[in-house]
């Protein structure tokens, strides 16, 4: 991806030092700031208060942070520990595991003295394989969109939440097939919830805004009108875990647009990476759902007249409110799921990865 012209990751190691840049997504969509990641606890925060997010790249944060921490301390307790702290960080995205899992496999058997630097070279490679597995993809998502084409003009594709670069290292995952499409001259335009409330379509929109895809931004409530309607071809969203039956835990608001691209016999697409699948995970209703701030929201953020960031209240601190922050998508709802292997029907996972044919 290229913001104002230059291409960038959306986390990357800093030359010459042992420390970490990232991109600061809470100032999105109205500041563009590096943040730098010194020591696991700046990690630990940034994947917490959500500078980073997006199941592929908090899983690549976390593998980065081990790293960071490893230079301080690399014996059995400190890795140990230190793999604890980032786990707690974020339950329901399960790649945060998945990359801890790798990087303790990886180093634990390693002395000491010799993982530090393999933590480093292990986290650069996670990170590489997430663009190689985004672009893979996009390859295959856009083989999908285009075999389900019936003459129109424009490919017209609805999205929820970001699932796109600044929620993986490069390319996305439910956008990386849009980004490919663009790249090959295809005339494709997105529509964007706003994915209230943290709003992550906002920052779809920035991203798609910084490669020239034309998109349209909605309110989440306005997608049922929309997908009624016609004329959408398809709607891709990401995920952060999928269990083995296929069952797609995503952004809050997932689910109602499932039901209503059904409804209106629209193909429902979930685009992630190997590292979301969650095969120990039965169905849907094991994967745990993380509950955020009540706060997220009483406030509302934004920038003023005069471009000043703020925020606004819109309840009082005595509000009761609830937050859960993702919802759980059957695999009914599923028409497919495409991953770094290719395209399948969402209760066939096992057909793309047959060597978890016995977990
Ligand atoms: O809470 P977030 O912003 O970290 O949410 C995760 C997501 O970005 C989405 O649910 C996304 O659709 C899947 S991750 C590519």
């Amino acid at each position: 991806m290229q913001v104002n012209g230059t291409p960038l990751r959306t986390i990357w190691p800093v030359a010459g030092a042992r420390a970490v840049d990232v991109i600061d997504q809470t100032a999105l969509p109205h500041a563009f700031r590096v943040h730098r990641l010194h020591r696991l606890e700046d990690a630990a925060e940034a994947i917490r208060c959500m500078q980073v997010r997006g199941a592929p790249l908090i899983g690549v944060t976390a593998a980065y942070g081990l790293a960071l921490a490893l230079d301080r301390r690399a014996d059995d307790e400190a890795l140990l520990a230190a793999a604890h702290l980032l786990a707690a960080t974020r339950p329901t995205a399960v790649n945060l595991r998945w990359a801890l899992a790798r990087m303790q496999s990886r180093l634990l058997p390693l002395p000491p003295a010799a993982r530090a630097d393999a933590a480093w070279l292990e986290a650069a490679t996670i990170a590489d394989d997430d663009v190689d597995q985004c672009r893979r993809i996009g390859a295959h998502g856009l083989q999908l969109l285009l075999a389900g084409r019936r003459g129109e003009a424009r490919l017209e594709i609805m999205t929820h939440c970001n699932a796109g670069w600044l929620a993986t290292v490069d390319h996305g995952t439910a956008l990386a097939p849009v980004y490919a499409a663009f790249d090959a001259g295809i005339d494709v335009h997105v529509w964007v919830s706003e994915t209230r409330p943290r709003n992550q379509g906002l920052l779809t929109a920035w991203e798609l805004r910084q490669h020239g895809v034309p998109h349209t931004v909605i309110a989440d409530n306005a997608a049922g009108l929309l997908l009624a309607r016609g004329g959408i071809g398809a709607v891709i969203v990401g995920a952060d875990r999928i269990a083995a039956n296929g069952d797609v835990a995503n952004k809050i608001g997932t689910c109602l647009k499932a039901l209503a691209a059904r409804a209106a016999s629209v193909p429902f697409l979930v685009a992630a990476p190997r590292s979301t699948i969650d095969f120990a995970c039965a169905n849907g209703a094991a994967i745990p759902i993380e509950e955020r701030a009540g706060d997220e929201l009483r406030l509302l953020h934004g920038c003023d007249a005069a471009g000043v960031p703020g925020e606004l209240r819109q309840l009082p601190a005595t509000a009761a409110v609830a937050n859960p922050a993702f919802d759980v998508t059957p695999a009914s709802l599923v028409d497919r799921i495409i991953s770094e292997r290719g395209c399948c029907a969402a209760d066939s996972l096992r057909a793309l990865y047959p060597e978890q044919a016995d977990d």
